[in-house]
């Protein structure tokens, strides 16, 4: 089961967009594909069609018995959803200081997912928290970290490489990579920023999404950017972003064509 976190040290980058729309786009390679919000802003689930009314989730469930794979809100287009919930502040404090505990409580809540090698898990992970990343590393395959193509980001560049080294560090080893998001052709700022995160990251920059209205559209539709637009730049971006990912899973063969999974050294 490949696992692919979705981090960054700053909120408001585009974290739950990537996590969701990577989502829609994995299930459309043939994938099933579950995403996991660890974000108590509890947003995934608005992607998905799932009501605001609904609350329910993992993180109110008590940490050591929980398994979280039970509940999993299956959606259209062969997605599954884990919705963060809405914990009150003991059950919330108790979650968070499980997991600083025990960091591989995260294996254990996806035992039975884990056995799946026809699965594919996205975790959207909650902005600037080192708990619940060195939680998700020891689960990840790779993470990835939006940014924006503007200089607040770009000050940020030195704290998500030490970020990288860390990652590296891991006894997991995922591998990590940057996606820039909200490119703007018309700014020039944005095109002085893309042009050096480009050099500088080289072939950890895993790709570009542009700023596009269908991403605000989908999310108000609760669907995905490519089937509220066709057309829409941005969900293009996302697909290319999502066959570069099942390349480097070994999930697609550079010709296109599926084959199963490796199965996950966890499982
Ligand atoms: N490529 C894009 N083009 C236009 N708007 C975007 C794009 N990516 C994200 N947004 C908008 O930016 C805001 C923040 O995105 P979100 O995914 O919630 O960020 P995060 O999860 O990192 O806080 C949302 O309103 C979203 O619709
Ligand atoms: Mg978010």
């Amino acid at each position: 089961m490949p696992f692919i976190s979705i981090y960054s040290p700053k909120g408001g980058v585009g974290k739950t967009t990537l996590a969701a729309n990577l989502g829609y786009s994995l299930s459309s390679l043939g994938l099933k594909t579950v995403v996991v919000d660890f974000d108590p802003q509890n947003a995934l689930r608005l992607h998905f069609g799932i009501s605001l009314a609904d609350q329910s989730g993992f993180a109110a469930s008590a940490p050591e018995s929980a398994i979280w794979s039970k509940q999993l809100v299956p959606t259209r287009n062969n997605v599954f959803v884990l919705p963060y919930g809405a914990p009150n502040l003991k059950q919330r404090l108790a979650f968070e200081s499980h997991l600083a505990r025990e960091p591989l409580s995260v294996v254990r809540g996806f035992q039975a997912l884990l056995s799946q090698p026809d699965v594919i898990v996205i975790a959207d992970l909650p902005a600037g928290q080192p708990t619940i990343l060195q939680a998700a590393l020891s689960v990840s395959d790779v993470v990835l970290t939006p940014l924006l193509a503007d200089t607040a980001s770009l000050s940020l560049l030195p704290m998500v490489e030490t970020l990288f080294d860390d990652i590296a560090a891991h006894e997991r080893q995922p591998e990590s990579f940057v996606v820039l998001n909200q490119a703007d052709y018309r700014r020039k700022i944005s095109k002085d920023v893309e042009g050096f995160m480009t050099q500088r990251l080289n072939d950890r920059l895993l790709g570009i999404i542009h700023r596009d209205e269908s991403v605000a559209e989908a999310n108000a539709a609760q669907h995905s950017i490519m089937e509220t637009n066709h057309a829409s730049v941005a969900g293009f971006d996302i697909e290319v972003i999502s066959k570069k990912l099942a390349e480097k899973l070994g999930l697609v063969t550079t010709d296109g064509s599926m084959f199963s999974p490796p199965a996950s050294h966890l499982a």
